[in-house]
This record gives C-alpha cells, structure tokens and sequence, in this order.
C-alpha cells in the first residue's frame, strides 16, 4: 500500500521533472553576419593596463572632459563581417505565442546568459519566464563579449555597428535565413533544430541594449513591432550625474588573464563585487548569491561604447509606430544617480526618443537596481513586462 503509495509520487514528479524539461528546446550557434556602418574616430587615451585605465576613466569624468563630438576626428567606414554567437529557444509544444519572437539584448559588462541566470532560474530566468508564457526567444553575444568576435576596442566595437549587427540579425530572422545561414553548436547527441519563421519581433533591451533598440527604432523603425527597455530611463533629470570614474575599471587582460587573456587594446571591466553591487543592485533586494554570480559571469567592455552611444539616434530612418515600455529599477544608480521617481514624464520619454510610438509607458520596478534580472522579485518585473505585451496584444 505504501509502496504503491510511493511510486505513485514518484510518477507524479516524474511527469513533473519531465513537464518542465520538455517546456522549452534551445540550441547555441554561430552566425556571419555581414555589417556595413559609419563609426568615428574618436580621441580617447589608449588603455593598456590597470593605471590607463584609471586614467582612462578620469579622462571621461573630469569636468572639462571633452564631449563626444569634441572628440570626433572623422568618419570611419565600417564594412565587416562579425562572428556573433547566438541562442535561440522556443517552446518545446506550439503555442499561441510561439510565433511571436523576442530578440534580446543585454547591456555593458554582461553576455548573452544576463537572460537566462541559472542561480534560483524560475525566479530570476528572463527565457524561462518568456517561454512559461509561451514566446520563442533569441539571444547573441555582442560584440567585444562572450563566444562572439572580439573587434578592435576603439574604432570596431561603436553603437553604430552594433545597432547595425542588431538590424541584421533581426532581418534574418524575419526572413527565415538565420538558421539556415547558422552553424548549430552541437550541445547534445541529438539537436532538433526548431523552425523559426516569426509573425511578430518584440525587442527586449537591458542598459545599453535598449540603448542600441532605441537605435533600431530611430533607424530602422520599420523593423520592430514592440519593445521592452529594461534600465534604460532617457530624458530623465538625473541622467549623465554618474560618470565612468565612479563605476571603477581595470584593463581586462591584466585583472583576469584566465578569463580575459584573449582580449586587446581597450578592453575593460568592472574590478570586483563591491563595484557590481554599486553598477547594478541595491539594499533590499541584493542576494549576496546573485551578486557573485555576477561578478563570476561578468564580461569585458570596450571603450569606444562610451563615446559613441549617440550615434545610436542618427540617422533617424522609418519610424517606429508600435509600443514601447521602459522599466526602470527604482533606485537605478547609472540613470538616475539613485532613484528615479519624479525625474522624468512619460510625454517627455515619448517626445525625445519615440515619437510616434503607438503608447509609451514607464514603469519603476519597487527596490530595484540598475540589473532586474539579478534582483530579488525579478520575476514581478517579469510579469510586468508580458502584461503590457498582452494589453498590446503580443
Ligand atoms: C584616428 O585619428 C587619429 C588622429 O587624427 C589618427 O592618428 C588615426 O590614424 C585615426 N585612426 C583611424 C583608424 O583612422
Ligand atoms: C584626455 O585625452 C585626450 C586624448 O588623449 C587628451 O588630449 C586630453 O588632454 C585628455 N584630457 C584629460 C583631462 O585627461
Ligand atoms: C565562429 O566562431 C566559432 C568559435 O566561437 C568557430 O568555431 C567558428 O568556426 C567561427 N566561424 C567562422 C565561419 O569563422
Ligand atoms: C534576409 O536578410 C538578410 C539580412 O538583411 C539579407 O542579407 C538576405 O539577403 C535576406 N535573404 C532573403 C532570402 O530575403
Ligand atoms: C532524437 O530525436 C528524435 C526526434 O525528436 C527522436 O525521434 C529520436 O528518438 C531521438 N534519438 C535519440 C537517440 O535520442
Ligand atoms: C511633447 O510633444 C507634444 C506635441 O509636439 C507637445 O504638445 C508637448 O508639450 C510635448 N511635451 C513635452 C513634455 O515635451
Ligand atoms: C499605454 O499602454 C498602457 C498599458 O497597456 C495603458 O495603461 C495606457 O493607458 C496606454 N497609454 C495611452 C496614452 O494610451
Ligand atoms: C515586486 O514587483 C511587483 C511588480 O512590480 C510589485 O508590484 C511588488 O510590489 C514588488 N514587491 C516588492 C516587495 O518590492
């Protein structure tokens, strides 16, 4: 009776474990993807160790620190071909959503597994999130991070050609060759590579990454038809009243040559926990484990992202009339120099970067910091964004 008992829970689990398992397929490839853009050449101090990069930093903070467009020497055209890594997963059963892609870019310091945190996953998991609802996702390691190529660090790695990569990758997926043109990454004996034919592409930013969205709705508005920027607040009062010197640089080959051997010129990264704690977490809501996590999975970040994020807006090409969200972490320190309440409308969100976004809508996510996927009640968040998609009908 017992026993019978027993094997009976056991079934149960089972059928659980497996409910779960079965719940989202996902395959890891690399893809070439052909870019042409124009960079600048901008004037900067070269980094080649840990005292460049202090220098570096301060270069870009003191308060006469030329502009951006005080550094610009010029134009450089870029015409490439990148290496990007990618991963996409779907639902392992059709669903209604299914259809429905998301493409996600993560901000500055981090790579592709900012989506996907595998510290307490159901909690703190964008993808599983995402597919719990049913949408298929996409992710890719930019550029100067992760498995993808690792360009020159001061004329290559700029929004510029990062927005363009982000357009053509986005193209590729609408049109049905990014699987076709990719190189599956054999993970198991046994891969199914799904289809991949979207009827709707919803982008979904953090920090920079929505910066570099925005940049793909200002210029190739045509290309989205919604998107989800997470710690990303423009037109925000506060915004700039942190500079680079405050968020604390080493080069990255000479602070972890194991990790970061393989990276040149120009290359820096965050130099500890404390730091982390600062860029991304706040009080309430930092779990010590998610912290070190972080630091263990933190990526390098080239320097000329820093000079070049205007280029993200121009030129402005067809535009983007579908809905925007912007969530912000409350107590956001990059953005909003700790807190973000009162610092910005949504009209003047709307008037300055989306104008003619059918509904932007700006959300404080309660006690969170500049990173919500790291965050205790990141999965709050999470359902915060699938609402507004749902009320957008996505
Ligand atoms: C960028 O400008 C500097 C100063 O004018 C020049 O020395 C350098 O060769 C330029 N770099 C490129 C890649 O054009
Ligand atoms: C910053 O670097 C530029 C270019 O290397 C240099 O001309 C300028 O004097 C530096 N300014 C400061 C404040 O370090
Ligand atoms: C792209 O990079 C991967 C390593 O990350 C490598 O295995 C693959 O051969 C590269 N593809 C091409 C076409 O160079
Ligand atoms: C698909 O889009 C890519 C990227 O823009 C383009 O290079 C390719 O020619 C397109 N292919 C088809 C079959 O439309
Ligand atoms: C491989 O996958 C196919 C389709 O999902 C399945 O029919 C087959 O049994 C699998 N083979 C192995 C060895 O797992
Ligand atoms: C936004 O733009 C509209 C239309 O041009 C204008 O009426 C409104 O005053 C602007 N609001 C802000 C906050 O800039
Ligand atoms: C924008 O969308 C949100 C969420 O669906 C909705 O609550 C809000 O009323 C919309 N704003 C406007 C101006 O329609
Ligand atoms: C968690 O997030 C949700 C959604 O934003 C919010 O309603 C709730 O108040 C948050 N809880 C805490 C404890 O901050």
């Amino acid at each position: 009776m017992l026993s019978t008992r027993l094997a009976q829970i056991g079934l149960l689990l089972a059928a659980k474990a497996m409910t779960v398992a079965a719940s989202k397929q996902c395959i890891d490839f690399d893809v070439l993807v052909p870019v042409v853009a124009t960079n600048n050449n901008y004037t900067m101090p070269r980094v080649d160790n840990n005292i460049d990069a202090v220098q570096w930093a301060l270069n870009f903070s003191v308060w006469d620190a030329p502009t951006p467009a005080e550094r610009d020497t010029g134009f450089l055209p870029i015409k490439d071909t990148f290496n990007i890594s990618a991963q996409l997963c779907v639902p392992s059963a059709k669903t209604d959503k299914s259809d429905i892609l998301q493409i996600a870019v993560q901000g500055n310091a981090w790579d592709k597994r900012y989506w996907d945190v595998e510290v307490e996953p159901a909690e703190h998991s964008y993808v599983d999130a995402a597919i719990g609802k049913g949408y298929s996702i996409l992710m890719f390691d930019r550029i100067g991070t992760g498995k993808s190529d690792i360009p020159d660090a001061y004329y290559v790695v700029q929004a510029a050609t990062e927005v363009e990569i982000l357009a053509q990758l986005t193209a590729m997926a609408r049109n049905g060759t990014l699987l076709s043109s990719a190189r599956i990454v054999p993970t198991t004996d046994n891969i199914t590579v799904p289809e991949l034919n979207p009827t709707h592409i919803v982008h979904v930013g953090h920090s920079f990454g929505s910066l570099l969205i925005a940049g793909l709705l200002t210029q190739h508005g045509d290309m989205s038809d919604a998107a989800l920027l997470t710690g990303f607040l423009p037109s925000n009062t506060h915004l700039g009243q942190v500079p680079v010197a405050a968020f604390e640089h080493d080069f990255a080959p000479d602070h972890d040559p194991a990790r970061f051997g393989q990276f040149s010129s120009g290359y820096i990264v965050l130099t500890s926990e404390n730091t982390l704690q600062k860029v991304y977490f706040t009080q309430d809501t930092l779990e010590p484990e998610l912290l070190t996590y972080t630091e263990k999975i933190k990526q390098p970040e080239a320097v000329a992202l820093y000079a070049s994020s205007g280029q993200a807006f121009s030129p402005p090409g067809p535009v983007f009339r579908g809905p925007v969200q912007l969530i912000a972490g409350e107590f956001d320190y990059v953005n909003c120099n700790g807190d973000c309440k009162g610092t910005y409308t949504e009209e003047g969100v709307k008037n300055s970067t989306f104008p003619e976004a059918s509904n932007v809508t700006v959300y404080l996510q309660p006690n969170t910091g500049h990173a919500l996927a790291v965050a205790k009640n990141a999965s709050a968040g999470f359902e915060v964004m699938f609402s507004y998609l749902e009320a957008h009908d996505f």
